[in-house]
């Protein structure tokens, strides 16, 4: 979750990598550091803090250097620092190395290393590999591709990492596994390389993914060259790469995140478009149509996923039981991985992540791989690991999100989710096709409905600046609406680091209940529905004990109004799709709560956006 960017070709590499990094900063943000090669020497720089530290902690000094290599740290072995920060040096100075990951077996590298006269600076796994690679071309007389290609097949963990050497401007050395890297290949034997393809973009659309266990040499005379690492030769794969360079800019707003909640109804329609005919009443999804044996004879259908992407597959869970009924647990994937779970050839695992790169989630893929499931994946980041490690899948089209607190990306997993089941209903036969055409014309109509639940963006701002300074809140919803209380109190949590839970409502009475007080803030999702009534008693509930009531109502709703302290008004729709509406005030509210807290919304402290260490 560290982000990785490097540059070899004629032009100054600094301001390249800078960009770069400030693209990047969404998959960790607590020191960064760049290294240049200029006059056969490094010019490093590194220091704790964001991008804009480094900047100004360069300030006006020599930066010139048409090869160099930039990375943004989430910290994992030892505390941000100036020390700790990327990229670290061999013991000679010789080699300066970046990574993503981590490498599990540092610990007895090291004391070997120690032992054969290595002096080490940092807490870093990191500086260990780089001193590691140093260690085996002096041992071997291997040249630098060779050493890196034998010391990794000696390393445990996951990497994606980028190598210089000082002696070498015109080359650099990259290797991956479990951690994601894109190369670019400019004109000339002209080379970008990082961690996704945000950096590269604006230079060249011409791309190559790194496979795990390849190691590459970008080299300006001699090309791009790829080898495993038990040294196989591999033909670069040059695709095209299709993203727009707007979608990864803040287009006028503030944050990325204010801009990715906006950009929900267009990328909800993004997420549904060719996928349903409403003239002909049919649903269209490749991976269903493609493997309908599997789908049809599933009697079980797993998820896994971490996070906001767990939460999307909560709401599967209640549409692929009401719609295809096949029963559906849903697992967080870390918890998955290592529980033993049993698992059925016949099960359907569908796995949801938008960057398809956390590692708890591609381990869990990969343990029902082995068991004999078909594997279905819904990603955001195309391309990404875990669409590749699936059997099959569907891209959610939501377009990067780069706020690390998830807004469009869940409501875009959530309709293609609801296609997914729709689709697997209408094969198996489940669903009449009054009720498909009527439930695909409502899903058809959600964008305008978000449009419409956007113009609330001032109530709930006033309802901000009331509950600001509150320490907890609470959040309820019954049924469809479960998750979303899950979803609005994770986003509150993330950004604004107010305590907040979600609750199933009824629930509530069997704990929570004894947090509430007059200063409590209670969320409710209250909508005209199956359980309206029900969540009406919870909400008496939680007047009798002086809470304040916050609720999320159907348009013209007078009893939940009449209740409530404060109340927001949503289109009417039917109960599958209200997650999809209800979600936006909740994402409003987060964001206004942290914005007036002096919170930063787009990179919450603590977090990352991509987690590719477990
Ligand atoms: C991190 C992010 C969350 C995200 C989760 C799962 O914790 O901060 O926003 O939901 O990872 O990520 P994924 O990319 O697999 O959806």
């Amino acid at each position: 979750m560290c982000g990785i960017v490097g540059y070899l070709g004629d032009r100054p590499a600094y301001d390249i990598l800078i960009k770069g990094l400030k693209r990047l900063e969404y998959r960790g943000y607590d020191s960064a550091g760049v290294a240049m090669i200029h006059n056969g020497a490094f010019s490093l720089f590194k220091c704790k803090g964001k991008v804009s530290d480094l900047e100004e902690a360069v300030g006006m000094q020599d930066k010139s250097g048409n090869v160099g290599i930039g990375h943004t740290r989430w910290a994992t072995h030892g505390p941000p620092n100036d020390v700790n920060a990327h990229p670290h040096a061999s013991n000679d100075g010789t080699l300066v190395l970046i990574h993503n990951g981590i490498i599990e077996n540092y610990a007895s590298l090291k004391s070997e290393l120690i032992n054969r006269g290595h002096v080490f600076k940092s807490d870093t796994d990191t500086e260990v590999l780089v001193h590691f690679i140093e260690d085996i071309r002096d041992k071997t007389g291997a040249n630098l591709f060779d050493a890196v290609r034998i010391a990794l097949s000696e390393v445990i963990g996951a990497y994606a990492i980028v190598i210089l050497d000082k002696s070498n401007p015109h080359q650099m050395i990259a290797a991956r596994k479990s951690s994601p890297l894109v190369i670019g290949v400019g004109k000339d034997n002209e080379f970008y390389i990082a961690s996704d393809a945000t950096p590269i973009i604006e230079y060249t659309r011409n791309v190559v993914y790194l496979e795990d266990e390849e190691i590459a040499r970008l080299d300006r005379t001699d090309g791009l060259k790829i080898v495993t690492i038990s040294n196989q030769n591999k033909d670069p794969y040059v695709q095209e790469l299709e993203m727009k360079l707007e979608a990864i800019e803040k287009g006028g707003y503030d944050s990325f995140m204010l801009k990715e909640i906006h950009e929900q109804p267009r990328s909800i329609n993004d997420s549904i478009r060719g996928r349903m005919n409403l003239g002909m009443g049919t649903v269209k999804m490749s991976g269903v149509d493609e493997h309908a044996d599997r789908w049809n004879k599933a009697t079980r259908i797993l998820v896994v996923a971490c996070g906001t992407s767990w939460h999307a597959g909560l709401v599967a869970e209640y549409l692929f039981e009401e719609f295809a009924r096949i029963p559906v647990e849903v697992e967080y994937a870390s918890e998955f991985r290592y529980r033993n779970p049993v698992i059925y050839p016949t099960d359907v695992v569908i796995a949801i992540s938008q960057s398809g790169e956390t590692a708890d989630t591609l381990a869990a893929i990969e343990l029902a791989k082995e068991a004999g499931a078909f594997i279905f994946g819904v990603c955001n980041v195309v391309g990404s690991s875990i669409a590749r490690a699936t059997h099959s899948g569907a891209y959610t089209h939501a377009g990067p999100e780069i706020g690390v607190a998830s807004t469009k990306a869940f409501t875009a997993q959530v309709s293609v989710l609801y296609l997914l089941a729709l689709s697997v209903a209408q094969l198996r036969g489940m669903m009449r096709p009054e009720r498909l055409n009527r439930l695909m014309a409502e899903l058809n109509s959600v964008p305008e409905k978000i449009a419409e639940v956007l113009k609330t963006n001032e109530d709930v701002k006033k309802i901000a600046e009331i509950y600001k300074d509150s320490t907890n809140a609470l959040y309820l919803g019954r049924g469809y609406s479960f998750p979303v209380a899950l979803e609005g109190a994770l986003k509150l949590k993330e950004i604004s680091y107010i305590h907040a839970e979600g609750y199933p409502a009824a629930e509530m009475k069997h704990g929570p209940i004894a947090l509430i007080d007059e200063e409590m803030p209670v969320f409710v999702i209250a909508t005209q529905g199956a359980s309206y009534e029900k969540v009406v008693s919870n909400i008496q509930e939680v007047k009798a004990r002086k809470g304040k009531i916050i609720a999320i109502v159907t348009e013209g709703d007078k009893v939940v109004k009449e209740l409530a302290d404060h109340a927001i008004e949503i289109p009417k729709s039917d109960d599958s799709l209200v997650p999809l509406i209800s979600v936006i005030p909740f994402q409003l509210l987060s964001y206004h709560v942290a914005v007036m807290r002096g919170c930063n919304v787009d990179q919450p402290r603590n977090l990352a956006k991509s987690v590719t260490v477990e």
